[in-house]
């Protein structure tokens, strides 16, 4: 029987620290479950000690989530690990990942320590970590630029006080695949006790090898957990993508000799509601879950896949979850036929007052566009999660605008703040800047827009425009995200959903950046 390979899934936690990718405790429980539903073995839900945010969020995942191990990330101090147990109570399985840095740079230049402080430090901290749970996760970061020969000293320590897995992260992306499996081969035969441990690697893709380095951590240095994200979300370039490790281990499975637990049909439907949640858009080229990942443009492919898929094809489209553009649904459905397309589609809602709700958008848009595909589905559910919360400052009531030839394009604004209506105007470069502008008017936020983007959810001119804005003030960045059939819709929609989230309290501690 081939090995299994664990995958750690730390969308909720590194993903989250990409710019403007912060989530709300809602939006946070909605990916974990999906995550439960790919079936990843383990969830790394957040920070708990980084924020009340964060702890509230991981102590929701932990008590929700019930067939994969719920993880929290703590720096190896008493204070942090304390909040992880505390978060992570209510789990049915839990895992606590203590962290610290061990290459020369980190250690003099971050920590201020010394090495044998380092090294002591990390012993104090997995002992202390054993006093609530045996399943502890010890990373030593920058591991990639650290010294081997200190390296090994406080690999075996950590293990020695019972850390059950040992990750190695590739923290800068800093490291090349053929280095890297042998770095970890090298450890594992070093340290006399490192059969006591699971290996793990923890790559990012700096120089756009993160998949690369953790597979050949895998096959050549024997690493048996990869930590990965959704969409390859994370800080600066990202981490490895969750996806392409899976598919590429299931696609070579001659080569890799391994098996993952997970459910690659829930593949597409996690990577749209990660994309949508955090309002970061799938590069159409994208491996696996990219729109055209699938789509075979030049002629020769297209004759060959008519003849026999498998010629141009070495995955099928359906076994990652995709539908595309399938018509399911149009104006004459019904709420039983949109409810039994929510469960294909892997989507749960929380109450039947939130499937009345998602009906009823349904219909609006139906009354709208006459053929509803599966991606006008997640894209009405998100914007529901998004545009719905109950403490929500900013709401649209309606805006008109106009534009034409020759003349400046004009907008007109009704919102609702903190519940009183406000109407403004504006006018504007073109139609979308005269919106935002006509929103400022009113809002007066004072945030600097740093990225506005539209993307077609489905394909044609009837395709629901789906809008990233990004939005920066006083060092923190959100992003907002707006769907419509009228983008400029989309846009005021995506805009008001960024003010919201500036008005959130929840500030995030980036770990990377804190020393101990
Ligand atoms: O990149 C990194 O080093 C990390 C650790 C905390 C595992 O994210
Ligand atoms: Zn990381």
């Amino acid at each position: 029987m081939a090995d299994k390979l664990i995958i750690f899934d730390t969308t909720l936690r590194d993903g989250e620290q990409s710019p403007g990718a912060s989530m709300t405790r809602e939006e946070k429980l909605r990916i974990a479950k999906q995550l439960e539903r790919l079936r990843v073995d383990v969830i790394e839900a957040g920070f708990a000690a980084s924020s009340n945010g964060d702890f509230e969020a991981v102590r929701a995942i932990a008590d929700a989530i019930k067939d994969s191990t719920v993880c929290s990330l703590a720096r190896a101090n008493d204070r942090d690990i304390a909040r992880a147990a505390e978060a992570l109570k209510g789990a049915r399985s839990m895992r606590i990942h203590t962290f610290m840095a061990t290459s020369a740079l980190h250690m003099e230049k971050k920590l201020r320590m010394t090495p044998e402080q380092v090294h002591d430090q990390i012993r104090i901290a997995v002992r202390f970590a054993r006093k609530f749970t045996d399943n502890i996760e010890f990373s030593p970061e920058d591991a990639s630029r650290s010294d081997p020969d200190f390296l090994c000293r406080v690999l075996e320590a950590a293990i020695a006080e019972g850390a059950t897995t040992i990750n190695i992260p590739d923290t800068v992306g800093y490291a090349v695949p053929e280095l890297f499996g042998e770095q970890i081969r090298r450890l594992r035969e070093r340290i006399p006790n490192s059969a006591n441990a699971i290996w793990s690697v923890h790559c990012h893709n700096d120089l756009g090898m993160a998949v690369a380095n953790s597979l050949a951590a895998v096959k050549i240095g024997g690493a048996r957990q990869v930590e990965c994200t959704v969409n390859g979300l994370g800080e600066r370039a990202g981490n490895t993508s969750l996806e392409e490790v899976v598919m590429a281990v299931r696609t070579r499975r001659d080569y890799f000799d391994l098996e993952t637990g997970i459910d690659t049909t829930q593949i597409v439907p996690a990577s749209k509601l990660v994309s949508s949640i955090t309002g970061f858009p799938v590069q159409p080229n994208k491996a696996v879950v990219g729109a055209n990942a699938f789509a075979h443009a030049s002629g020769i492919h297209q004759d060959g896949v008519l003849k026999q898929r498998d010629t141009y094809e070495i995955m099928r489209a359906e076994d990652v979850g995709w539908t595309a553009n399938k018509i399911v649904l149009g104006k004459l459905s019904g709420r039983n036929a949109f409810k039994q397309r929510l469960h294909e589609l892997g989507i749960q809602l929380d109450s039947e007052q939130e499937v009345n709700a998602a009906f009823q958008r349904f219909k609006d848009l139906a009354d709208r566009k006459s053929d509803i595909f599966d991606e006008d589905i997640h894209a009405l559910v998100s914007d529901q999660a998004v545009h719905h919360e109950p403490d929500e400052r900013y709401q649209l009531v309606s805006m008109a605008q106009s534009s034409e030839t020759g003349e400046r394009p004009h907008a007109r604004v009704t919102l609702t703040i903190d519940g009183r209506e406000e109407t403004s105007d504006s006018d504007g470069n073109g139609p979308v800047d005269a919106t935002f502008k006509a929103i400022e008017a009113r809002a007066a936020s004072g945030a600097e827009l740093m990225l506005d983007s539209v993307n077609a959810i489905t394909t044609g001119t009837e395709s629901q425009g789906e809008v990233t804005v990004r939005l920066a003030k006083a060092g923190r960045v959100v992003n907002g995200i707006g769907a419509d059939p009228d983008i400029v819709v989309a846009s005021a929609k995506a805009y008001l959903s960024a003010l919201n989230r500036l008005q959130s309290k929840g500030e995030r501690v980036n770990p990377q950046a804190e020393g101990v």
